[in-house]
């Protein structure tokens, strides 16, 4: 299959969407996302992923990286650090630049966004909240500052980074060097982000520590508008490639007053939830701002020679800039599903329904009785040759259903069941997440007909 096919995995219809709590409850108790420090009380905007989510995340990475990366010629990855020099910042636009106005309720002390308060509020001057009335705007800069050093006073401030992006440019002449690319060619990385957010929020759409993904891509100034077209388009088709519900996705231009600091013109690839329409990934026409800003505060020159014509230029830059965590929460508010009973589930579902690829555990091994021996033993040694090749998860506690609701509920693709029949021919119960439907195999069919099912498909 290739990046650009269809990869729906079933028709859901016209479900309404859900609600933020059930995406919530679901992390929280079936181990996708945890409060950080929570037996501290927590800290706002800030999480911890537990089994599932890790393994969920580690499966979102590996896409991307095989999508933008792995499969192109011209595109190579870096893992840059957190902590940079400080100057880096300044040269960024970001210890200026990278700032909300925010305004304070007088009398219920709640801070709010003046670019997310509703316009009544504004010209009101009043708390959408209790009424209050509303303090004058204040700016704050999102930057988290940290400390260099040991000893006091000869300790330098720096930054956590504000966006992970700036490795690249801080690399790019590295990679140019070490890596033998020309331009066009794009340099990708996943990492973690800081932002100090006046309102953080929205379980995992606004945090302070988030990851982000990003493709810088390199190009001479003439070719800007083709790229520009060229990865927006691309980034669209690949959204639309992992979700079921295709028409909660689109892309919107920025309007000026939006445009962050860098930017000459920008997209968003917005996916519609209960939070409305939010951006999922930023499409920014970056122009020479940073090359060009890093040259200047460096006093090292980041221009580019062209082999063949000579010619001396700074690169102008396409960024495509995307959020692990919001790609993990659209996901799972795309897949979420509660059925009601039917004739094929009698108490009704509910159903993540992750593609395989997505899916935090492959495949369920489980003895149809825990109190038979051969049958457990069955199972577990059928887990122990599944485990090797893929997650697997071994479960003999409580009857067949529950135990194929408690995978549905995770979004396991696939149940494999060891009943009696097995004893006698050595063929099991493949049973499918999202049809419920079943079929027989041979234990010695399995990891084939798994593996083909739930893991990248390269052709
Ligand atoms: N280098 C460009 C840049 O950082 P951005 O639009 O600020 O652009 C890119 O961020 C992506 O990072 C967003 O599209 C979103 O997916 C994610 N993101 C930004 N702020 C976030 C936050 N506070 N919490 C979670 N994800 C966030």
């Amino acid at each position: 299959m290739t990046q650009t096919e269809d990869k729906t995995i079933s028709s859901t219809g016209d479900t309404p969407l859900v609600p933020m709590e059930k995406i919530v409850s679901l992390s929280k108790r079936r181990g996708f996302v945890f409060p950080n420090s929570e037996i501290y009380g927590g800290v706002s905007g800030i999480y911890d992923f537990g089994p599932l989510g890790v393994e969920l995340r580690n499966n979102i990475r590996r896409y991307w990286w095989w999508s933008m990366v792995q499969i192109n010629d011209n595109v190579v990855g870096i893992e840059g650090n957190i902590i940079t020099h400080p100057r880096v910042w300044e040269a960024s636009g970001h210890v200026e630049n990278f700032v909300d106005q925010l305004v304070e309720c007088k009398n219920c002390k709640r801070r709010f966004r003046i670019d997310q308060l509703p316009a009544e509020n504004l010209e009101q001057n009043k708390c959408p909240v209790c009424g209050g009335e509303l303090s004058e705007p204040r700016l704050f800069n999102l930057m988290m500052e940290t400390y260099i050093g040991v000893v006091e006073g000869e300790r330098v401030k720096t930054y956590l980074r504000g966006e992970a992006c700036q490795n690249i440019y801080l690399d790019y002449e590295n990679v140019l060097k070490s890596s033998r690319m020309q331009i066009p060619f794009g340099i990708c990385q996943i990492g973690k982000a800081f932002r100090n957010e006046v309102t953080p929020g929205n379980f995992l759409f606004r945090q302070r520590e988030f990851e982000q993904w990003d493709l810088q891509f390199f190009v001479h100034p003439s070719e800007m508008e083709k790229w520009f077209d060229y990865w927006k388009e691309r980034r669209f088709e690949w959204y639309k490639s992992i979700i079921n519900h295709k028409d909660r996705l689109r892309l919107r231009p920025h309007d000026p007053d939006e445009l962050a600091h860098y930017a000459k013109k920008a997209f968003d690839i917005e996916y519609r939830t209960v939070l409305g329409w939010q951006e999922w990934e930023g499409i920014h026409w970056r122009q020479d701002w940073d090359l060009s800003r890093h040259s200047l505060y460096s006093g090292h020159d980041l221009s580019y020679t062209d082999p063949e014509t000579k010619e001396r230029y700074i690169p102008w830059i396409v960024e495509t800039s995307g959020g692990v965590d919001r790609t993990f929460l659209n996901l799972l508010l795309d897949a979420y599903e509660e059925e009601p009973p039917s004739g094929k589930d009698k108490e009704g579902r509910t159903v993540l329904r992750l593609h395989p690829w997505f899916a935090p555990v492959k495949v369920a091994v489980l003895p149809l009785q825990k109190n038979k021996e051969e049958l457990v033993t069955t199972a577990q040694d059928i887990h122990n040759r599944l485990k090797r090749l893929m997650v697997s998860q071994y479960d003999d506690v409580a009857n067949i259903g529950r135990r194929y609701r408690r995978q549905d509920e995770i979004g396991t693709p696939f149940c494999v069941t060891v009943d009696f029949q097995t004893l006698e021919d050595q063929t099991v119960t493949v049973r499918e997440r999202d049809g419920m439907s079943q079929i027989r195999l041979q234990i010695n069919e399995l990891p084939a007909y798994l593996l083909e099912r739930v893991t990248w498909n390269y052709s």
